[in-house]
């Protein structure tokens, strides 16, 4: 592997496990940069905690975070976007990148558009104010109390019975995924509900390109990917099965 020393580091940060496949596409579409991702699990569900709680440990993981230096922070978690963002775009100077439910391309399908959220993010307004102003058809914003923990303490084992148990029994034309967690189950909605189901995944990474002004992407070289705080072995775990899973066997990864 060369030396990636030159490379831009870019720090993540979820509650615990759903922010992996936001990552997986970063690692994807930018393979000269490297990447911490940094997680809170024993603490989670951040989607039940009051806003000063979460301040609190979203305070914690960001002075680690600002410690490194990094060119951006990808808060790749919708309830901490949601809460917390334009306080920590306030406090650093870095670039800060936000996930937010894709409520747009959805909505523009027309029907009727349901949007599935941690109770946090429900009842956020920044998420009233986004489907206020894209959400044309009706929209429908729905909490999920206990998907995100179910997700987080069973992700080896997710049973469908089970998550179908948590989600609203309610018709939709399209769904959004308002909390990162559940792109572990699209599968399972997208068969539940019977629609188009829509993540800000591929939006946020392409974002996060933009930003970061890298479009050399072809010039591969080693990158580095590391996992801090919180159940970091996991993390790992779980970010090699998805590697496995996306078939994306680079010889130029180091984790
Ligand atoms: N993954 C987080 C999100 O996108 C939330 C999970 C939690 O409640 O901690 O909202």
């Amino acid at each position: 592997m060369e030396n990636t020393n030159n490379n831009p580091l870019v720090c993540f940060f979820d509650s615990g496990i759903g922010g992996l496949s936001l990552l997986y596409e970063c690692v994807r579409i930018l393979p000269r940069v490297d990447f911490t991702y940094f997680a809170d699990n024993y603490r989670m569900p951040y989607g039940s905690l009051t806003h000063e709680k979460m301040l609190e440990y979203v305070d914690e993981a960001f002075s680690f975070i600002a410690a490194q230096n990094p060119a951006a922070t990808v808060v790749a978690c919708n309830t901490v976007t949601a809460q917390c963002v334009n306080y920590l775009r306030q406090k650093y100077k870095f670039n800060i990148v936000g996930i937010q439910p894709a409520i747009k391309p959805a909505a523009a399908r027309g029907g009727k558009c349901l949007v599935l959220a941690t109770p946090s993010t429900a009842q956020s307004q920044s998420l009233n104010l986004l489907a206020e102003r894209y959400g044309c058809g009706v929209t429908e914003i729905h909490a999920c109390p206990d998907l995100a923990a179910y997700i987080e303490n069973n992700i080896a084992n997710l049973s469908e019975k089970e998550v179908q148990k948590l989600l609203p029994q309610i018709e939709a034309d399209s769904v959004v995924l308002g909390c990162t967690h559940y792109v572990f189950i699209k599968e399972i909605i997208t068969d539940f509900y019977n629609c188009p189901v829509f993540d800000g995944i591929e939006g946020t990474a392409a974002h996060l390109a933009e930003i970061l002004g890298i479009f050399d992407h072809r010039a591969q070289r080693g990158q580095k990917i590391s996992f801090k705080g919180g159940d970091f072995t996991k993390n790992r775990v779980i970010f090699n099965r998805i590697l496995v899973e996306k078939g994306h066997l680079s010889q130029n990864i180091e984790i």
